[in-house]
């Protein structure tokens, strides 16, 4: 039941979403998990304390969780942090037998190389550009989502292949949801047309809200606006994922991300097409125990 992603070999298709570990500490307790990789960061090149407040919020009726909400505006070590984390990180993950992958932003396609060449310097096993986030605003206004800007995400996978030069590390594109097939196809054109190896999809939906019964906003920054995860996303990102498939050639690979809660869930985005899924609020939520319980499910029912 190995699962074959480009050049890795992975023990199982299901991983742990970038944004839940960004230290060693949370690094090393994923290791102790079920999952056959950990992507953690997503790293800047500057540090960043992300944003103020209430930055993160769970919906839960029934004892079901619905959705998450988070607008943590990318909190991280940056490079230094990289530089310093990562080789001990690889070490732990290749110790349990996992794959440690590394998520990379940047503000410029020049810094996003940049991280990149960082990640592959300093052991990561894969490197995920992360094209998707939507929680950095500065002065009021929001910062470029480079999935949905064509210019901008050329310019970046451009400037990744170049800064990677001759490394042979797997790299892989992670993308906003689109809910505009021709959009779609743009961001898989230009993906097809780059040296990656495969694609992500999704990253959270942004500019999502939700407010309380008194009208004001369960999320503190950016005037509520946050990224939507958890099983709301699940029919998009779902959906995502079968086009991305189709659209793309046969070497690049595709990776399911967006409301994986149980064993079920991976089966359905295999069947769309996914070589391997992530798996973010259900850790977020449940850490260890949130993604043990859905590869559990997963191995029963393919057993
Ligand atoms: C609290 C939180 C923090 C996140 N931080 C990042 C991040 O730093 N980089 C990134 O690429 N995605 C980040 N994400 C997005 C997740 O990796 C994932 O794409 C998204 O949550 C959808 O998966 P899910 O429905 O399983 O949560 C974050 C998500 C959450 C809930």
């Amino acid at each position: 039941m190995q699962t074959i992603l480009g050049s890795l070999l992975l023990e199982h298709p299901v991983m742990v979403a970038a944004g839940m570990c960004k230290t060693r500490n949370h690094a090393s307790e994923a290791t102790q998990s079920l999952a056959s990789a950990i992507v953690v960061g997503s790293y800047t090149p500057e540090e960043r304390t992300g944003n103020e407040g209430n930055v993160y919020y769970e919906h839960w009726e029934n004892s079901t969780l619905l959705y998450t909400l988070n607008s943590l505006g990318l909190p991280n070590g940056g490079q230094a942090a990289l530089e310093r984390d990562v080789p001990y990180m690889v070490t732990c993950a290749h110790e349990s037998g996992k794959k440690l992958f590394v998520s990379v932003v940047g503000f410029s396609p020049k810094e996003y190389g940049e991280m990149a060449r960082a990640a592959a310097c300093f052991g990561a096993d894969g490197i995920e550009i992360n094209c998707g986030c939507p929680n950095v605003w500065v002065h009021g206004e929001q910062e470029e989502i480079v999935s949905y800007a064509p210019r901008s995400l050329v310019n970046v996978l451009y400037a990744v292949e170049a800064k990677l030069g001759n490394l042979t590390i797997p790299w892989w594109v992670k993308l906003s949801p689109f809910s505009k097939i021709s959009d779609l196809k743009i961001a898989a054109g230009i993906i097809a047309q780059s040296k990656a190896h495969g694609v992500t999809a999704t990253n959270t939906l942004g500019n999502s809200l939700f407010l309380r019964p008194d009208g004001t906003s369960v999320i503190t920054p950016n005037r509520g606006l946050a990224g939507l995860a958890g099983p709301a996303l699940k029919p998009i990102a779902l959906a995502n994922v079968r086009e991305l498939r189709n659209l793309l050639p046969d070497s690049f690979f595709v990776i399911g991300c967006g409301g994986i809660m149980n064993g079920q869930d991976v089966l359905d985005y295999l069947h769309a097409g996914a070589t391997a899924v992530q798996v973010g609020s259900a850790y977020a939520s449940r850490g260890n125990n949130g993604v043990n319980n859905i590869i559990v499910s997963y191995l029963e029912l393919i057993s």
